[in-house]
């Protein structure tokens, strides 16, 4: 074998290790996996967040032109999330910012991954359509609000969103002092 050959085979089958050796560190060591597609539970056309235990959250996600259902939800800092995720009409895109959460949303199909939230860590962590899906791609979104429950008010329990009932609940006070300081300055 010519000398030049034969150091291109050592140096491929080097990279190849070391390739490897990643796969191998970043499933073990950072828990990356590949999003699992489920074959046994069917496409549901309605999306809801049930609460399994405390801290322990199942989100059935619906995403469909152009939101997700639920917009939003709310869960407290440490719990874990289980996915699962279809659409009614195209492929989309369903990315949570700032975690390892990145799947796609198959027509016809459920496709699973799970998450769970640090302890410490909360804030709004938006939702997104990574995938074009038609007109409105780029306004399709959503809130994955990670919150603890004194941060929640009056309910002292992480509610389910998109709770129609809280809105309307938050909206007289709004309202009103936005009528009152109106009032004040005419
Ligand atoms: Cu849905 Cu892009």
């Amino acid at each position: 074998m010519d000398k030049y050959e034969q150091r291109a085979v050592l140096g491929g089958s080097f990279l190849m290790l070391i390739f490897f050796v990643a796969v191998v560190i970043a499933t073990t060591g950072f828990g990356v996996t590949v999003p699992t597609c489920i074959v046994d539970v069917k496409p549901f056309k309605h999306g809801q967040l049930l609460k399994l235990a405390d801290k322990h959250y199942e989100l059935h996600a619906v995403a469909k032109m152009w939101s997700f259902d639920p917009p939003e939800i709310t869960i407290p800092p440490g719990s874990r999330l289980d996915i699962f995720l279809t659409s009614p009409d195209v492929a989309h895109g369903f990315n949570i910012e700032k975690t390892n959460i990145n799947l796609m949303a198959i027509p016809g199909q459920v496709t699973y991954a799970s998450l769970t939230f640090d302890q410490n860590e909360w804030g709004n962590f938006r939702l997104f359509c990574h995938e074009y899906c038609g007109m409105n791609h780029h306004a399709m979104q959503g809130w994955i609000k990670v919150w603890p429950a004194a941060a929640l008010g009056a309910t002292n329990q992480p509610v389910q969103q998109p709770a129609p009932a809280a809105r309307p609940a938050e909206k007289p006070t709004d309202t009103t002092t936005q009528q009152s300081n109106g009032g004040a300055k005419q």
